[in-house]
C-alpha cells in the first residue's frame, strides 16, 4: 500500500517514513525542503534499505502539487506534516504562517479531491488545548485561544478538516493527532531534529550546550507551583511518536475507525520538569550541562500533560521508550549531526 507522506524529510516526518517503510508500507514524499535536506533520503535508505519517492515542491503550488498526486494517485492515505512549526516566529510572522499552513492544506485536500485518496492523518498539537489546560488534558477537554498564529493554524485546520469528511467530496476519513512534546532521535542516529538557527525549543538548546555552541541554557522559570518549581512538560520520543502514526494508518486501511474524524492525544503521560531532564541527559550521557535560572517565558504554562488512555485503547499504541532513552539518543545524533552532516 502506497502512503502519501508531506513534509516527510523534516523531523517527525523522516522517523514516521521509517516506520512506515519498515512495516511494509510504500512511500511518497512531498517536501519544499524549507526545513529539511534531501539527504536524508540516503540516510533513511541506509536504516530501511528501501528508499521512498521524493519530490521537492511547494506544497503552496497546487499545479506541481497536483501533477505529484497523479503520479501517485494509487496512495490509500496521505500523512500531512508539512507545516512551518515555529511558534514565536509565527507571532511574528502571522500572514507568513496562515498562507503556508492553511494555503497547503488546502492544496492538498484539493490534490486528493481531485485523485480520490480517501484518508488522512493529521499533526496536530497540544498547543490547541491553548491556555489553561485542565489536567491531564483529555480529546474533550476545553479548548482556550491559542496563543499564536501557528496554534491558531492547528485548530482551524481542524475545522477545515472535519466540514472536508463531512461534504461530499474524495476525502472520507481522517485522524488528527495531537503530540505532546516530542523530542530524541532514531537509535542508529542518522535521523533526528536539525533547527536552524538557535533553537526554540528544550532538548535541542540542551544538546547545542552540551556540545559547546550555546555558552548556558536558561532555565525559564523556577518559580512555578511544581515539584522543584521549573515547568513540566509531558515528553514523547520521536520514535514512538512515528508508531502512533502507523498504528492510525492501519485503523483507517482496514476500517476499524469508530467515525469518519476521529482524535488521539499522543503523549507518555507523564510530566518531567526542566531540572529533571537536565538530571537525565547529564547523567545518561555523562556530559554536564551549564545552566542559570532565568524570568519564566511568557506564555508558558506551568504543567502540561496528556491522558493517553483512548490511544492505548482504540489505537493499542502506548509510549515504550523512557526519558532516559529519549535524552540519550538525542544526544548521540547531535553528535552525529555535528561530525558529519553539519555543512
Ligand atoms: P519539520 O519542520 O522538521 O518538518 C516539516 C516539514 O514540512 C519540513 O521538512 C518542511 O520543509 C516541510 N514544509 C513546510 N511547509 C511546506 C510546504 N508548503 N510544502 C511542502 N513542504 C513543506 O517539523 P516537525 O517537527 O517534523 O513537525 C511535523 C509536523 O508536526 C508539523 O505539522 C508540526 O506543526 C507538527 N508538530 C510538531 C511538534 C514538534 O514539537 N516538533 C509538536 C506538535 C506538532
Ligand atoms: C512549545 C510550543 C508548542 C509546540 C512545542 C513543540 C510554546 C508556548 N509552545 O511547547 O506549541 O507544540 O513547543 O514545538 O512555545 N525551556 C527552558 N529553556 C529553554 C527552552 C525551553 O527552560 O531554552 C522550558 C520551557 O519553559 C518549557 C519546557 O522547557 O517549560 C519545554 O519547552 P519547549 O521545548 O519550548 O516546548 P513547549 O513550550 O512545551
Amino acid at each position: 500500500m502506497k502512503i502519501i507522506v508531506t513534509g516527510g524529510t523534516g523531523y517527525i516526518g523522516s522517523h514516521t517514513v521509517v516506520e512506515l517503510l519498515k512495516a511494509g508500507f510504500e512511500v511518497a514524499i512531498i517536501d519544499n525542503l524549507y526545513n529539511s535536506e534531501e539527504s536524508v533520503l540516503d540516510r533513511i535508505e541506509t536504516i530501511t534499505s528501501k528508499r521512498p519517492a521524493f519530490e521537492a515542491i511547494d506544497l503552496c503550488d497546487n499545479e506541481a502539487s497536483l501533477s505529484f498526486f497523479r503520479k501517485h494517485q494509487d496512495a490509500v492515505a496521505v500523512i500531512h506534516f508539512a507545516a512551518l512549526k515555529a511558534v514565536g516566529e509565527s507571532v511574528k510572522k502571522a500572514i507568513w504562517y496562515y498562507e503556508n499552513n492553511l494555503g497547503s492544506t488546502f492544496n492538498l485536500f484539493k490534490c486528493m479531491n481531485d485523485v480520490g485518496i480517501p484518508s488522512i492523518i493529521f499533526s496536530s498539537s497540544a498547543t490547541i488545548y491553548g491556555k489553561y489546560p485542565e489536567l491531564p488534558v483529555k480529546e474533550n477537554s476545553p479548548k482556550f485561544p491559542t496563543s499564536s498564529p501557528y496554534g491558531s493554524s492547528k485548530q482551524m485546520i481542524k475545522t477545515i478538516l472535519k466540514d472536508t469528511i463531512i461534504g461530499e467530496n474524495e476525502i472520507k476519513n481522517g485522524i488528527s493527532l495531537r503530540y505532546f512534546n516530542p523530542i530524541g532521535a532514531h537509535e542508529s542516529a542518522l535521523i533526528g531534529e536539525a533547527p536552524k538557527g538557535i533553537p526554540n525549543n528544550l532538548l535541542p538548546y540542551i544538546t547545542q550546550t552540551a556540545i559547546g555552541l550555546r555558552d548556558s541554557l536558561s532555565v525559564f522559570g523556577a518559580d512555578y507551583d511544581t515539584p522543584d518549581g521549573t515547568a513540566v512538560r509531558d515528553y514523547i520520543h520521536v520514535v514512538d511518536l512515528a508508531h502512533a502514526h502507523v498504528k492510525a494508518l492501519q485503523r483507517l486501511v482496514n476500517e476499524e475507525n469508530e467515525t469518519d474524524y476521529e482524535v488521539f492525544n499522543i503523549g507518555a503521560g507523564k510530566g518531567y520538569s526542566v531540572l529533571q531532564v537536565i538530571e537525565a541527559f547529564e547523567r545518561m550521557n555523562d556530559v554536564k550541562v551549564n545552566y542559570k535560572i532565568s524570568p519564566r517565558r511568557p506564555g508558558d504554562e506551568p504543567m502540561f500533560y496528556a491522558d493517553s488512555t483512548l490511544a492505548q485503547e482504540k489505537l493499542n499504541w502506548q509510549a515504550e521508550l523512557n526519558i532516559d532513552e529519549m535524552v540519550a539518543s538525542a544526544w548521540k545524533w547531535e553528535a552525529y549531526y555535528r561530525e558529519h552532516l553539519q555543512k
